[in-house]
């Protein structure tokens, strides 16, 4: 077997090496499988203006009917691990009822992954429910955590043999603040008693899943999906502000993640009878993309920031600040189970995953795993089509795949095991971010 023999200074300045973090990239069922699955979803993308562009999850990057190109490309990108998503409405589309067909689906599609060399991260949940489950309240209901239960459970039946590493639930503050507060996302509902009541339910149903799917398998890996973010004051001497970022963190994720992580419900949670302080993760996983400016208790984007095309801020370092933090709190391995960013041009997404993997790089911390969000271009949630996160660009259209200068870095970087002084100046050099004007 041909073994590469790195040269002492193949990652001089400024490149770096990336020895312990592997690559990946990550997607999500309702994101990029296409189709008329009867989820929450699809019944709120029916609703008119409740999406930028009109688009409906019914087309996507029709993942479903693609699965072997699609894991052919990841082949390409030399990728050696990818987050998928099940769509739980496809596998149990009546209450109680399964669907083998659904199950063969998804097992042929693992069983491909392996047989190329790719270690699935499977995610139970992924902001979707299906159309039944949000008939009845979703999460709000006082059978929800039975429900979920069963449905975990068939997929352990069907799936688990396939699967080693999962995440249980992705994003619980995100899910309950655009759903529950905002009302910018199914149900539509602005009530910040429902939204807590929403993340304490699904901190609970993460435990009990945490524990079923060990049960099922000793040497599972399980972890959540957690979206993380930098708070800050947008007037750092402001006191009404640096309260604002610290009620904020406080409320968005500190309390979430505690009560996933060690099971302890502090207000505004309340602690569940079922559940006894312990570890119920393997690896703390992070989704990072950005940072909020909190000013008059509201989150806006600090002046002059570096900015993607959904004016959300880029800032690398905070990746390291908020997995130091949840390091200090929960040792043990650190996925970064989602980081990207919208860029349509692909003009500055090579210089954010330079910037990203350097400070994962530099940073010291047990950081294992690195997925790219995302994959392909997808379907963006509220911004539907318009948004474009993918290494590959998609043409919605002809359902094109074409990989952008982005995704041949990548590839790159996987190969090699970091970043060489040469592949900067091809990649990297010369790019900037856009900025914000204010
Ligand atoms: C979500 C993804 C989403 C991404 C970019 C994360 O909050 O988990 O589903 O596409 O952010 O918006």
């Amino acid at each position: 077997m041909f073994h590469r023999t790195p040269h002492a200074d193949e990652f001089a300045e400024p490149g770096f090496a990336l020895p312990t973090c592997a690559l990946g990239v990550a997607t999500a069922a309702t994101q990029i499988e296409g189709g008329h699955a009867d989820t929450t979803w699809h019944r709120w993308a029916a609703e008119p203006g409740r999406i930028a562009d009109h688009s409906t999850p019914a087309r996507a990057a029709d993942h479903w009917n693609r699965v072997a190109q699609d894991t052919a490309l990841l082949g390409e990108l030399g990728v050696k691990h990818y987050r998928m998503g099940l769509e739980w409405a496809r596998l149990e589309p009546r209450p109680g009822e399964f669907d083998a067909a659904a199950f063969a689906h998804y097992r042929a599609e693992l069983q491909g992954l392996r047989a190329a060399g790719i270690e699935p991260l499977v995610t139970l949940h992924h902001f979707n429910n299906p159309g039944w489950f949000e008939e009845i309240g979703g999460f709000t209901h006082h059978h929800a955590l039975t429900v979920f239960d069963r449905y975990v459970a068939a997929v352990l039946e069907n799936l688990g043999d396939l699967v080693d590493e999962w995440i249980t639930i992705n994003e619980p503050n995100i899910y309950a603040v655009k759903g529950f507060i905002e009302g910018v996302w199914p149900p539509g509902h602005r009530s910040p008693g429902q939204a807590v009541a929403v993340m304490q339910a699904m901190a609970t149903a993460h435990i009990r899943s945490y524990r079923a799917i060990h049960r099922a398998n000793p040497n599972a890996r399980v972890g959540v999906a957690n979206h993380l973010r930098v708070f800050a004051p947008a007037v750092s001497w402001n006191p009404l502000d640096r309260l604002g970022a610290r009620a904020g963190e406080y409320l968005f994720q500190t309390a979430v993640v505690r009560a996933m992580s060690v099971g302890r419900f502090l207000a505004p949670f309340v602690q569940p009878d079922e559940v006894d302080p312990g570890r119920y993760y393997d690896f703390q996983g992070i989704n990072y993309y950005s940072r909020s400016a909190i000013r008059n208790f509201a989150d806006t984007t600090a002046r002059k920031a570096s900015v993607n095309d959904l004016g959300w801020e880029i800032r690398p370092q905070g990746l390291v600040e908020v997995a130091r933090w949840v390091h200090t709190a929960y040792p043990g391995p650190i996925y970064v189970t989602e980081n990207g960013t919208a860029d349509a041009a692909d003009s500055f997404r090579p210089l954010f995953l330079y910037d990203h993997l350097r400070a994962i790089a530099e940073s010291g911390l047990p950081i294992e795993r690195y997925y790219h969000w995302c994959f392909t271009d997808n379907w963006e949630w509220a911004e539907g089509e318009s948004a474009r996160f993918g290494l590959v660009a998609l043409d919605f259209e002809s359902q094109q795949r074409t990989v952008r200068d982005s995704g041949r870095f990548f590839a790159d970087i996987a190969a090699r095991g970091g970043v060489t002084a040469e592949s900067f100046q091809r990649f990297v050099a010369g790019r900037t971010y856009p900025r914000q004007r204010r």
